[in-house]
């Protein structure tokens, strides 16, 4: 059976298209793990261009330092909520305080992401959980929350921030590549469910970028192959975000390549490749 587009549905939806978001003048946007790395560089290319900020992380000092800098250095309006989105009420505190204060949140950059290296039986379950919780359980909260009223407003956009780990199953850091292919299957389901809408969904794959991120997980700085600034990657995301037509992007060449010839090789093949990038030397411990 085909579908038959009305003459009116195809006004709706070029009208809608036509609102999307192309430029960041004068949005208000959100960005989650904005005390450090990826989220703090997305902040400040956000700045640069004129977006206001509400910034969140758990370091209330952090975020306070970065969001005087940003109003002083860009003249944009930034706001803080600490807030440690593991624990679900306070992101429902979060959307609360937010709609309380009278803003609209335009973009929701859901960046916040950790990883605990080893072996997953040698790992606890809290370290599970974390991984989870922040990684997959708060970026779907956060989006079920700020989405619906973008969807009503036909206007927004989600950045979720995946990883080339998304593609990849990875020995030793396992629980943490498959939140990423979570977030990535996520985001591109929902890039295709709002087309039309005049809401913008988009998943940056970083691979490699030089932060906190790799002494918080444990894994020693030899195992960054190809390592890109967070500026980079963040100019790059939002970028992306705002022009390409496609659900998500992959940051840098030879991520690309590598990601690309993986798709062609035997999954076998990929996963005995990533398994020595990330060997651990530690034996599994039960
Ligand atoms: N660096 C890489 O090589 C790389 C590669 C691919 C993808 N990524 C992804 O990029 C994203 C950002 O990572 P990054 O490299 O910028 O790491 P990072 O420098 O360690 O930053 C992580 C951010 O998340 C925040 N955060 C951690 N736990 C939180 C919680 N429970 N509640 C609220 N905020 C929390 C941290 O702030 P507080 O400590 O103040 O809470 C920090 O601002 C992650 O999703 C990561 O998976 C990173």
């Amino acid at each position: 059976m085909t579908v038959q587009v009305t003459t009116k549905e195809k006004k709706v939806k070029t009208w809608a298209s036509s609102r999307m978001m192309r430029s960041l003048q004068g949005i208000t946007a959100l960005v989650t793990g904005a005390s450090s790395g990826i989220g703090k560089a997305m902040a400040r290319e956000l700045a640069s261009h004129g977006a206001h900020l509400i910034l969140v992380s758990r370091n209330a000092q952090r975020l306070e330092q970065e969001a005087e800098d940003l109003r002083i250095r860009f003249g944009v309006a930034t706001h803080v909520f600490p807030a440690d989105l593991n624990r679900p009420e306070k992101r429902q505190e979060l959307f609360d305080r937010i709609l309380a204060q009278g803003f609209t949140v335009d973009l929701l950059v859901n960046n916040a992401g950790l990883a605990h290296y080893g072996p997953f039986v040698g790992s606890s379950l809290e370290e599970t959980d974390e991984m989870l919780t922040l990684n997959v359980q708060a970026l779907t909260h956060l989006t079920r929350l700020f989405l619906p009223g973008m969807i009503e407003r036909k206007k927004g956009g989600v950045l979720n921030v995946a990883s080339t780990a998304g593609f990849q199953p990875i020995p030793n850091l396992s629980v943490y590549a498959a939140t990423k292919a979570f977030v990535l299957n996520f985001s591109e389901a929902l890039w295709e469910e709002c087309r039309g809408s005049g809401v913008r969904i988009f998943c940056l794959c970083p691979g490699n970028t030089l932060t906190r991120f790799h002494q918080a997980a444990g894994i020693d700085r030899q195992r960054m192959f190809f390592s890109a600034s967070a500026a980079d990657v963040a100019r790059f995301g939002l970028k992306k975000f705002l022009h390409s037509g496609r659900p998500s992007g992959i940051y840098g060449f030879w991520n690309k390549l590598m990601i690309y010839a993986e798709r062609l090789s035997p999954r076998r093949l990929t996963v005995f490749v990533t398994g020595l990038m990330y060997r651990s030397g530690k034996k599994p411990a039960v």
